[in-house]
């Protein structure tokens, strides 16, 4: 092993489902600016998008919703964005507020104003930076580890490399090219991505230097066709077959697989519950009394059915003093659901999974967050302009994967650093380095220290401000593998 490890190393680059409820104001999609919602209370007249319909609608005495004054917007906070406008309409078609988990699935993946849907929301002049974007580094370091898993195997004939929401598909591209010249290896990869926004899947296919099988430039996919309409595509980065999908129970079974997950888990829609006097009752969103001030936060009067039902489930995996202390628990059903069926996969199909995220390995709080243009912004500003991220509950997907039984394990999580520092990162960083400019250094090791470094940067003048200034994502991110039990432990998960 450690051989593949250095011989991987020395590789070479210098940085849904999704809702069906369509808009409920707009006719023609994100870019309208004209509204035709009504301002009252009144519910709207037209009949229930299906999603709508189909939910189990919540039974709230609006009469006894309470507004946690840490909650509430200042007076003209909310920028009235036609998701802002939807999300009005869509409370008073209820005819009550909804869930977080409703609005954060709204906000983030609405087909025609969802955040992800219809533009390229990542780099610098997007609305964040992920790792894959910080250094080639980090899809060559996941690459080695897919290959390292790969051996672990038993290097099976086919191999079916997912990954769940691929963004650009900077990861996989890198770690397509990091490993095709290992062929044994990259020829028996097929490449899965499971991707809800058509936006970002034409960028994904870009990224990959996808043609049509046969390369025969006349079937070559059209920019104005969509991934699903086009023939069978193939990256020319390793000559692997790619296919997109909505969701991973798509994605063929039977053979086995390796599941790569970054950044995916934060996007999925949570519910967030509150210790009262009354119960645990769940945190809604709600339009603000007064109709001209955007939307507003409040609580359930009584425990709702998410709360019966997901935060009874959370709790039992609750140590005695996180059922004490905490206050404030925010539940994924969604990823719980993913899960399952990760460990489903791998325990049967053999192969394994990678999951990193931000999160910490305990009950998670409060931590939902919107981010616009590389700046923090209220949760509820701006709906379908800012991105809304949630931390990862790691414990509650390790007791999924328990609770399966399927013959798939869990391991960590463990640091982003320990990560890729254990799949040897700095080696990978000095080869690099020996054939680079000294502008493509300085890039490398600014990349690399954000890979694995923690806190402000340490060249931070005091005057500088911190804000400004990229931090270090080594601890805050955290590695979690499921693993079919033949494989053993993965690397990087051995003294576990
Ligand atoms: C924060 S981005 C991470 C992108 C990429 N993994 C990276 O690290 O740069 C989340 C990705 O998940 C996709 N996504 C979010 N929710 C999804 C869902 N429910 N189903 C499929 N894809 C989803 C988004 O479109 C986007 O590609």
């Amino acid at each position: 092993m450690a051989t593949l490890l250095r011989s991987a190393l020395a590789l070479r680059r210098t940085p849904c489902r999704s809702s069906v409820v369509r808009l409920l104001t707009s006719s023609s999609g994100a870019s309208s600016s004209s509204s035709t919602t009504p301002t009252s209370h009144t519910p709207e007249p037209e009949p229930a998008p299906s999603s709508a319909a189909e939910s189990p609608s919540l039974v709230v005495d609006r009469s006894g919703l309470f507004n946690t004054p840490e909650h509430s917007h200042g007076p003209g906070a909310a920028v009235e964005t036609a998701m802002a406008k939807h999300i009005k309409a869509l409370i008073r078609f209820r005819g009550g507020p909804i869930t977080v988990a409703e609005y954060m699935e709204e906000v983030l993946t609405n087909p025609n104003a969802g955040f992800y849907m219809n533009r390229d929301v990542f780099g610098t002049h997007g609305d964040f930076v992920t790792s894959p974007d910080i250094s080639q580094m980090f899809g060559e370091m996941v690459g080695v580890w897919a290959m390292c898993l790969w051996h672990q195997m038993g290097q099976p004939e086919a191999v079916n490399l997912i990954e769940l929401g691929p963004g650009r598909g900077t990861l996989m591209a890198d770690l397509l090219r990091g490993t095709a010249k290992f062929k044994d290896f990259s020829q028996k990869l097929t490449v899965h991505f499971v991707e809800c926004s058509p936006a970002l899947r034409k960028i994904q296919r870009e990224t990959l230097k996808c043609v049509a099988k046969g390369g025969d430039e006349a079937t070559t996919a059209k920019d104005d066709q969509t991934p699903d309409s086009v023939p069978e595509q193939i990256s020319q980065i390793s000559g692997a077959s790619v296919s997109w999908h909505f969701d991973l129970e798509q994605v063929p079974r039977g053979v086995p697989t390796i599941i790569i997950a970054h950044e995916f888990y934060d996007a999925l829609p949570i519910h967030q519950f509150q210790k009262t006097p009354r119960g645990w009752c769940e945190k809604l969103v709600d339009v603000a009394e007064d109709t001209s001030q955007g939307l507003r936060f409040v609580l359930s009067p009584q425990p709702t059915t998410a709360s019966k039902l997901y935060l009874t489930r959370r709790m039992r995996w609750a140590s005695l003093q996180e059922k004490a202390e905490i206050e404030h628990v925010e539940v994924c059903p969604q990823a719980m659901k993913v899960t399952a069926e990760i460990a489903k996969r791998v325990g049967e199909d053999g192969g394994g999974a990678l999951i990193v995220d931000y999160g910490d390995d305990k009950m998670v709080s409060d931590s939902l967050q919107g981010i616009k243009k590389h700046q923090f912004v209220h949760v509820l500003d701006s709906p379908g302009d800012a991105d809304l991220s949630a931390y990862v509950d790691f414990p509650a997907l390790k007791h999924v994967v328990q609770e399966c039984a399927v013959g798939a394990s869990a391991y960590g999580p463990i640091t982003q650093s320990e990560f890729l520092g254990a799949l040897g990162i700095n080696f990978r960083l000095e080869a690099l380095v020996r054939n680079a400019t000294e502008e493509q250094v300085e890039a490398l090791n600014l990349g690399y220290w954000r890979l694995v470094g923690d806190g402000p940067a340490p060249w931070l003048d005091e005057d500088d401000d911190p804000n400004s200034l990229p931090s270090g994502m080594g601890a805050r991110y955290k590695a979690l593998v499921i693993v079919n039990d033949s494989c053993g432990p993965p690397v990087g998960f051995q003294k576990l």
